[in-house]
């Protein structure tokens, strides 16, 4: 069990660009204000970067993979600095965990026992590569008269610019960042307007575990203004994004006329597949942290629960009990299991789908209703629905679930498929065969059996379609933020 006090002695940093290694205001004096939706309160003022504080944060990362201190830090250096950042991540996490629920209204606990010890193993697991990212080599045909040796090598992609959601935002910024850094990248990073403070904090203990002033700037402000203007500043070698489907687009466009690499993360609208022969009593509590967990604020979120039609009565009673034993509320006490929903925006946008939801004619069974006490709080939510219902086909980022009713195994996996986001699925069935055969044919970049979960940074994380393009973490994540070089030597 974790403290049920955070530790909140930590000073905010006032103002809040931070730019080789130093806090700063932004040129142009522009802030906005964090609020706490537990409690409608401001949290405290931030710095809000324009496109002159973000052309110095690229250049200061430039600097630093252009022949500065840090291009010249051996991998097995830089992965002990990344090692002592997974110890220090790990020390602070009530701290950092405290900031998460300030600023967007996560569980103080999920934090603390969930997110923040991930964000370390993923410093962790990087800090395994920085040594190892290798090329190969290959004997050559002789080409005329010259024979000829040739190898790849594998070098720091440069600059990294990462734009960060707000719903995990230690987490996604550690796997960005661990990857890339241990790769010998710098980077500028924008968090989410939500959730600054935590970002900010985790630069402070990478400067704290060795990383050199200007490797890793953090440049919060608005999305159209200093998020615009890091995806199309031309200093950066590679954009990873993680938010929504219409920025996502944007960002991919942009990058595309500029031949840069980009990855995005755009969510989805994931499929629950429950088989007749699945463990109920295994899968019910699994599939209803997909719905609910973190108020449903996941991109990985199991919101199409698609149930056989023998089990889907008891999967949608399963759902409806979960819901009502849901305790909603401040996200510091220990026995909340939800908190707070990110902003008032997300909030109303979560009610009109409820509204849409019952518009359309589908069966609201439990709760819909924002709870009526200061702070942003939605009950969780179940609908029976069919898969065409606005609700089960949009990703709503809220407690909202869809059960719908299959009566084959073609017809689950046709279900499933027909959406257009491609990010994750779960497959709950006591039938191995069953489980290999589906997962193969289902369009997504990851496939849970039975359970729900989070990444592992060992293995690659994206989505097709619209839940975006490229693989974070794994040996795909750190290749990807590498250039290969080939070269061929005549002998
Ligand atoms: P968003 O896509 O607007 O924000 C994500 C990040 O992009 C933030 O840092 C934001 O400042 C930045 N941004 C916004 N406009 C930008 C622009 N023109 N250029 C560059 N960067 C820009 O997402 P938002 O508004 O926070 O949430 C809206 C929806 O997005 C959610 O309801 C959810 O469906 C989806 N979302 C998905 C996430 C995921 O994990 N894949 C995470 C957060 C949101
Ligand atoms: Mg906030």
């Amino acid at each position: 069990m974790s403290e049920p006090t955070p530790d909140l002695r930590y000073q905010l940093p006032d103002p809040t660009l931070r730019i080789g290694g130093k806090y700063r205001r932004a040129h142009e004096g522009a802030t906005y204000e964090s609020i706490n939706p537990a409690t409608e309160q401001r949290v405290s003022v931030i710095a809000a970067a324009g496109p002159a504080d973000v052309d110095e944060a690229v250049s200061a990362a430039r600097r630093q993979v252009d022949g500065g201190a840090w291009s010249r830090v051996s991998g097995a250096e830089r992965g002990r600095i990344l090692t002592r950042a997974a110890d220090l991540i790990e020390a602070d996490a009530q701290t950092l965990a405290a900031l998460e629920a300030v600023e967007m209204g996560k569980l103080f606990h999920d934090s603390v026992e969930g997110d923040i010890p991930a964000a370390a193993a993923a410093f962790r697991h990087f800090a395994g590569w920085a040594d190892k990212v290798t090329g190969t080599t290959a004997l050559l045909p002789d080409f005329g008269p010259q024979r000829r040796f040739g190898y790849t090598i594998r070098q720091p992609l440069g600059v990294l610019g990462a734009i960060l959601p707000w719903n995990n935002p230690v987490l996604i910024a550690a796997w960005k960042l661990a990857p890339a850094l241990a790769a010998g990248c710098s980077a500028v990073v924008k968090p989410a307007e939500d959730a600054a403070l935590s970002t900010l904090r985790l630069a402070e203990l990478l400067a704290e575990a060795g990383l050199p002033d200007g490797v890793l700037n953090v440049v919060p402000g608005l999305g159209p203004v200093a998020g615009a203007a890091l995806a199309a500043h031309p200093g950066i070698d590679k954009i990873s994004f993680t938010g929504s489907y219409r920025v996502g687009r944007g960002i991919q466009s942009l990058a595309g006329d500029s031949f840069r690499k980009v990855t995005l993360e755009l969510g989805g609208k994931a499929p629950q597949l429950v088989f007749d022969d699945a463990d109920l009593e295994l899968a019910m509590p699994w599939i209803a942290m997909g719905n609910f967990y973190h108020q449903g604020q996941v991109c990985a979120a199991g919101t199409r629960v698609l149930a056989h039609e023998s089990v889907v009565d008891q999967v949608t009673e399963g759902l409806i009990e979960a819901a009502r034993q849901a305790t909603i509320g401040d996200p510091f006490l220990p026995m909340s299991t939800m908190g707070a929903i990110v902003n008032a925006r997300q909030t109303e946008q979560i009610l009109r789908y409820i509204e849409i939801g019952r518009g359309e004619g589908a069966t609201l069974l439990a709760g819909g209703r924002r709870l009526d006490r200061p702070g942003y709080f939605i009950e969780p939510t179940v609908f029976r629905t069919t898969n065409d219902h606005t609700i089960a086909k949009e990703e709503i980022f809220g407690p909202v679930a869809s059960v719908i009713s299959f009566k084959t195994t073609d017809e689950a996996v046709q279900l499933a498929n027909a959406t257009k986001y491609g990010l994750n699925a779960m497959v709950y069935t006591s039938d191995l065969s069953r489980a290999v055969s589906v997962t193969e044919r289902l369009r997504v970049g990851t496939v849970w059996v039975n359970g729900w979960g989070v990444p592992d940074p060992s293995l690659p994380w994206g989505g097709r379609a619209a839940s975006g393009i490229g693989r974070e973490l794994g040996r795909s994540g750190i290749e990807g933020d590498t250039e290969e070089k080939t070269v061929h030597i005549g002998l």
